[in-house]
């Protein structure tokens, strides 16, 4: 969802800081952006609808020709519309009708219809169609009110219903004050003895710091250079000690590719082996996890797993299902955390909640594991984000250290959540008994060898291939995409990424489903990728296939099995690594088949229409 950053100098001027780190929080919304700068006695705002790079040459030809210097404070923003079209009046910052503040804000005011119709009644005048600027206007009559900005939003915030990560700015009387809230979306702050910088993401924060706080729900932040103070809605003072990010810069860098989501799946082997780096302990058969919580004692008591997740990471939930159920024989559900949060789930006692989120900032996954912790479970999660929500809010947390993952199609962290679902497999399995050390061992030899599949997988002849076959395919009216088993979420994996980034309608379907419905689609015109592993339902798989080509469809075969790859059209041979492991190299091939099919078409890949990273609304 949108991103949100703000910086205050001793001196200097702040306007190339705020547009480097909005460029690096564009994948979270990307239709309108703008800064909020202080200028002269007062604040001076620039935004408009677009993307970053047209706001920025703008406002940087503005300064060439001496304006818009000097700024020693400023906020920006980058959005996904929420209320209001995307248009130059409704980007953000929003000033209140007294011009003393400027505001930015990620998230949904619920009850801003009420508040909008009290403010019009009490004489504001409206600019915008937002949900925000009734925020700015609640803020702005409290600080004329009297007292600080801190003051200020705190006694506005209280009338506001909904979610939001907010940052405001004024300037008055020579005076700068730079505040930020938070109750829902992430919002993190840091400092040096030169400057205090917030981002709704560390990447922002970054190159300025590595020390980092994370700001929790009802924090309000003042910050000013080399201090920030944090309090709760009453004004008390609270410790949020910060934390030492490490992840690497480059590590959000396009490099030579040309798109994020390119750089991303190239990563996939490095991501594999640092989410195994020194979880394996071969000689044990067993799988290294710090803390108690992943003790034999403490997993012996769960009876049941339910997982809670969103899009691609429920889809790895569901792959985990197939690994918990079938290593560690332990009951699993899976549920969209969307659902699950709005009705009324019983959970048996002895079910352990395990969220699985790239970005643990997830607004539904977050309020369905909040759920889960109140009727009783335990929660534990998967996640990359060091220091997000999810994670702080979790007993325990298995980190899948994928790095930042930028492009909005979600490839690496999948991959990594699939390992350390794996992993998770095995320590169960482990503890409840059911595996024995030698099959232990067994096991996580097989996860070593994934990553020299993975890039012989990722050689440029093996991406030639697909990419000869994405574009043969590439104007075909529809897609359908089968797996049975573990790789049934594969095929749903496969259709969502092509769905997300080439806008072409694709289904995913358990194989065994297609002659129940799906099958009549099947015409001249129409493909179908069917993932075909050597496993107990392969002759069911070859049988799918000669289904759909009997009725003159066309089949791209992607897997190990030969049968299969025989009978298609187009085949993409996988590397044999058993059942349990074949997710793991299977997605791959559908990543680069969309990705290329979305090459072809000429889509955003990185920024996809109407898509953001990290869904921080509901
Ligand atoms: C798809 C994609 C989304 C996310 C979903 C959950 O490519 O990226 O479907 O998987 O929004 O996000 P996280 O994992 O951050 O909870």
């Amino acid at each position: 969802m949108c991103g949100i950053v703000g910086a205050f100098r001793r001196t200097g001027d702040v306007l190339p800081t705020l547009l480097d780190g909005l460029k690096v929080l564009e994948y979270r919304g990307y239709d309108s952006v703008g800064v909020g700068l202080v200028q002269g006695p007062g604040l001076t705002i620039r935004r408009r609808a677009g993307r970053i790079d047209e706001l920025a040459s703008r406002v940087l030809a503005e300064q060439a020709q001496g304006g818009l210097n000097g700024s020693v404070a400023g906020i920006g923003h980058s959005r996904w519309a929420t209320h209001g079209p995307p248009t130059d009046e409704n980007a953000h910052p929003h000033m209140d009708a007294g011009g003393r503040i400027a505001l930015i804000h990620n998230g949904i005011i619920e009850n801003y219809a009420e508040l909008r119709e009290e403010l019009i009644g009490a004489g504001v005048e409206f600019h915008s169609e937002t949900d925000t600027e009734v925020l700015a206007h609640l803020i702005g009559r409290e600080l004329a009110a009297g007292g600080r900005l801190a003051d200020a939003v705190r006694r506005a915030l209280p009338r506001v219903r909904g979610y939001y990560a907010i940052a405001a700015l004024a300037h008055e009387d020579g005076e700068v004050q730079l505040v930020c809230a938070r109750e829902g979306p992430p919002l993190c702050v840091a400092v040096d003895e030169d400057g205090a910088w917030l981002a709704s993401d560390v990447l922002a924060i970054l190159p300025h710091t590595r020390e980092v706080i994370f700001l929790e729900d009802g924090d309000v932040a003042e910050l000013e250079p080399g201090k920030v103070r944090v309090t709760d809605g009453k004004g008390v003072e609270v410790d949020r000690p910060a934390r030492t990010i490490e992840w690497e810069m480059e590590a959000s860098d396009k490099g030579s590719f040309p798109h994020y989501m390119l750089k991303e799946i190239h990563e996939q082997p490095d991501v594999v082996s640092r989410t195994l780096y020194e979880r394996l302990d071969l000689d044990a058969g067993d799988v290294r996890l710090d803390g108690d919580f992943w003790s034999d004692e403490s997993l012996g008591n769960v009876r049941r797993v339910q997982v809670l997740a969103c899009g691609t990471a429920f889809h790895a939930g569901l792959v985990a299902r197939y690994l918990i159920e079938g290593l560690a024989g332990v009951p699993v559900d899976v549920d969209y955390a969307s659902e699950f949060r709005y009705r009324s789930p019983i959970l048996a006692p002895g079910t352990l909640a395990l969220g699985v989120s790239q970005s643990g900032e997830t607004a539904d996954t977050l309020a369905a594991l909040r759920l889960a912790g109140k009727l009783g479970c335990a929660r534990a999660s998967i996640c990359n984000a060091i220091g997000s929500t999810m994670v702080r809010e979790s007993d325990a947390t298995l980190l899948i250290h994928a790095g930042p993952e930028i492009g909005v199609a979600s490839t690496k962290a999948f991959v990594a959540m699939l390992v350390a679902a794996y992993l998770m497999a095995v320590r169960l399995g482990r503890a409840h008994g059911r595996i024995s050390q030698e099959e232990g061992r067994e096991l996580l030899a097989g996860l070593r060898q994934i990553r020299p599949h993975l890039e012989h997988m990722l050689t440029r002849e093996a991406q030639d291939h697909i990419r000869d076959i994405a574009r043969r395919h590439s104007s075909v009216k529809g897609f359908l995409f089968l797996g049975r088993g573990i790789n049934y979420p594969i095929a749903l994996e496969g259709a969502l990424k092509l769905k997300e980034i080439s806008y072409v309608h694709a289904e995913g379907y358990p194989a065994g489903e297609m002659k129940h419905g799906p099958i009549a689609l099947i015409e001249p015109g129409m493909t179908t990728l069917v993932i075909a592993s050597q496993d107990s339902v392969a002759d069911k798989v070859r049988a799918n296939i000669e289904q759909v080509r009997a009725r003159g469809g066309q089949v791209i075969a992607v897997g190990a099995d030969p049968g299969s790859l025989e009978l298609a059209e187009d085949k993409i041979e996988v590397p044999e690594v058993g059942p349990w492991l074949s997710p793991l190299l299977n997605v791959v091939p559908l990543q680069l088949f969309s990705y290329f099919v979305a090459l072809e078409k000429g889509c955003d890949i990185d920024k996809p229409r109407n898509l953001a990273k990290s869904v921080t609304v509901e």
